[in-house]
């Protein structure tokens, strides 16, 4: 019954500090690590200004966001698309340095490194709202 596990396991992630990686005597690392990184979403400040994931990108990205009065696109295909070229930065951006750009410009903090727990439960959660989905690189936000 995964979806019940996958409820135990959210529910066990709950009690813990968000930062905390998965234990070794997890049943579902990969579920617990889906909790974090929803609970990081929609909880986590980053040391910043005061604003999380959640404040943008509303309902924990599914649905569409707002910033400063301005439409932004859900996050529900997010994990799909990249790596995207931006124009913005004239660079290719992979999953991970879009969310780490959105710490250091979104939430005013200071973005956690490359391979670290926080960064990975949030490419794990993003990816969890994409699962199923074809990869389309380069593609559009829903
Ligand atoms: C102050 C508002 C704001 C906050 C807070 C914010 N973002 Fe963003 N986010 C944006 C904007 C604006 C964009 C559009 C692209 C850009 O300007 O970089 C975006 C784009 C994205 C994208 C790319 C979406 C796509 O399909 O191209 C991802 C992924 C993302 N944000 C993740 C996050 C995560 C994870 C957090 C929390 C750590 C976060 N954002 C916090 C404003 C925000």
């Amino acid at each position: 019954m995964p979806s019940i596990r996958f409820l135990a396991a959210a529910a066990g992630a709950l009690l813990f500090a968000v930062a905390v990686p998965a234990s070794a005597a997890s049943s579902d690392p990969l579920a617990e690590t889906v909790a974090q990184g929803q609970q990081l979403f929609a909880k986590s400040t980053f040391g910043g200004a005061g604003r999380t994931c959640d404040s943008c990108h509303v309902n924990g990205g599914k649905g569409p966001g707002e910033a400063g009065g301005h439409p932004l696109p859900s996050l529900e295909n997010a994990a799909a698309i990249y790596p995207r070229f931006s124009q913005k930065a004239g660079r290719v951006m992979t999953l991970a340095a879009q969310i780490r750009h959105c710490i250091q410009g979104g939430l005013g903090a200071q973005p956690p490194a490359y391979g670290s727990a926080e960064l990975v439960a949030l490419e794990t959660y993003l990816a969890s709202l994409a699962h199923g989905q074809s990869l389309d690189m380069g593609g559009a936000p829903k």
